[in-house]
């Protein structure tokens, strides 16, 4: 019987939420968590595939706990995730079929995250619990969450986006949504039991409930939709879940929204729900209209740029964040000093810029040239991240004087002190130190003295 597990996660926020889901699950089997995973004689990878380098990692310590077969011939290594493309299969690697993971001779079990419930049955032996065996839904395992105050709920699965670099569609197939009444019960669950902030996941957040699939499933009423008498879902379910402020819910968030879907209604939202936080993490990848265009992003930098004019509109000092990434096939000088100057114009608050990698199966990857070299895309990297660390640390300087809302999230002890960490509603971290105990998932007033480092520090008042 293997009894202590250990989950490695990779990645997205979505793959947190997964992995609670999986601890969760294993524990109703009777399994236990262990404290590293040295001490775990069943350990799951939740990769990664956006970038190789992901891959690459995944597959490494994959090849090191491997080495602990030795000592522990019981040890069971599982991999879930971006990396496991087909089917779950289990036993020897000859049986997996991605033959990308046949190269990971010591992997016992593949499962693909939706085929949760039968990882009982892929594990070879004899643990019983048949309510865990009867659940068909992964949606429907409750997940084992790490925080009381702080939760992920997602609210669809899968991306039918295309862009032409990324894996995502491929790696999770068809956007699925879970309907509305289902994310309310958890939310209201989880409220009731002393939750203070929610986040909702989905590659394609704001495309909830749209998808060819939800139609189909008839999800909403679709007639009135369309014909503009009823907000998009994904607005729906906004205005639903902000009404749980009565309960005690603070602050709700979401990530990521496609700019194509960003409707006026989810603008409007921004200066009307209670608990609607003033921030978006809207990714535009480039600056330029061509590099757009083969990317497969369907909208022009002028649409990007009215809908942060009317989020700031709707939420005049809403924080703005985004992805880009930088030498994408056939991106000119040009077009990234497009990057460049759009980024200006807008004034992000942060971005997470990554090199653009090659993933086998993509679009771009069959038919367009991988043709910026290692070295520039490198400099575009670093020139880039110059701009982001001087326009971050404007955006932080702003604060400086205020007195900020912080959600306290971790604490550590420092000299006879606790540095606490929390965040803004506009999402900055900020740290205090202050000598009473007990801080975490309590609200506290922090005034702002100074930016540094990405954070912001100041006193409690
Ligand atoms: N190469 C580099 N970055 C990528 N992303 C997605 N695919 C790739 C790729 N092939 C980035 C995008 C996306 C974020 C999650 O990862 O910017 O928004
Ligand atoms: Fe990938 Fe594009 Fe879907 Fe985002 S929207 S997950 S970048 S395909």
């Amino acid at each position: 019987m293997y009894m202590n597990y250990y989950i490695h996660t990779f990645g997205c926020q979505m793959n947190y939420s997964d992995s609670e889901r999986i601890a969760s699950y294993l524990n109703s089997l009777g399994f236990k968590k262990a404290s590293k995973a040295q001490k775990a004689d069943f350990v799951i990878f939740n990769s990664c595939s956006i970038r190789q380098k992901g891959e690459d990692k995944v597959v490494g310590q994959i090849r090191e706990t491997a080495r602990r077969k030795k000592q522990n011939p019981n040890l069971l290594i599982a991999l879930t995730g971006c990396m496991v493309r087909h089917s779950s299969t289990q036993k020897t690697p000859k049986d997996l079929q991605d033959k990308s993971l046949r190269r990971l001779s010591h992997l016992d079990i593949a499962f693909r995250i939706e085929d949760l419930p039968k990882l009982k049955s892929l594990i070879s032996n004899s643990l019983k619990s048949p309510e865990i065996e009867s659940q068909k839904n992964y949606f429907h395992i409750k997940p084992d969450y790490t925080s009381t105050f702080q939760a992920f709920i997602p609210i669809s699965t899968g991306c039918d986006k295309f862009c032409t670099y990324c894996i995502v569609p491929y790696a999770r197939g068809r956007e699925v949504s879970r309907p509305l009444k289902e994310i309310l019960q958890e939310a209201t669950h989880l409220v009731e039991n002393g939750c203070k902030e929610i986040t909702l996941l989905g590659q394609t957040v704001d495309s909830y409930g749209l998808s060819p699939i939800d139609r189909k499933a008839g999800l909403f009423n679709y007639t009135e939709v369309d014909a503009g008498k009823l907000p998009p879902p994904f607005v729906q379910l906004l205005n639903k879940i902000d009404k749980l402020h009565k309960k005690g819910l603070k602050r709700l968030r979401f990530t990521s929204p496609h700019p194509k879907d960003v409707s006026p209604e989810l603008i409007e939202a921004y200066g009307k729900l209670k608990t609607l936080m003033p921030h978006i993490h809207l990714p535009i990848q480039s600056g330029d209209n061509t590099c757009l265009k083969r990317m497969n992003r369907p909208y022009t930098t002028k649409r990007y740029i009215e809908i942060i004019n009317a989020l700031r509109a709707s939420c005049p000092d809403i924080a703005i964040t985004t992805d880009i990434i930088v030498g994408f096939c056939g991106e000119t000088e040009k077009e990234f000093k497009n990057t460049l100057d759009l980024y200006g114009k807008v004034g992000f608050d942060f971005c997470f810029i990554g090199q653009y990698s090659t993933r086998k199966g993509t679009y771009a990857s069959q038919h367009l040239i991988d043709d910026v070299s290692r070295e520039k895309k490198l400099k575009r990297w670093h020139i880039l991240n110059s701009l982001l660390k001087k326009i971050t640390h404007e955006k932080l300087a702003k604060f400086i004087g205020s007195e900020v809302e912080v959600l306290v999230e971790k604490s550590t002890t420092k000299a006879k002190n606790f540095l606490y960490t929390g965040t803004t509603p506009h999402n900055k971290v900020v740290q205090f130190t202050s000598p009473r105990k007990n801080l975490v998932g309590t609200f506290q007033n922090v005034g702002i003295k100074k930016a540094e480092n990405w954070l912001l520090h100041g006193e409690l008042i």
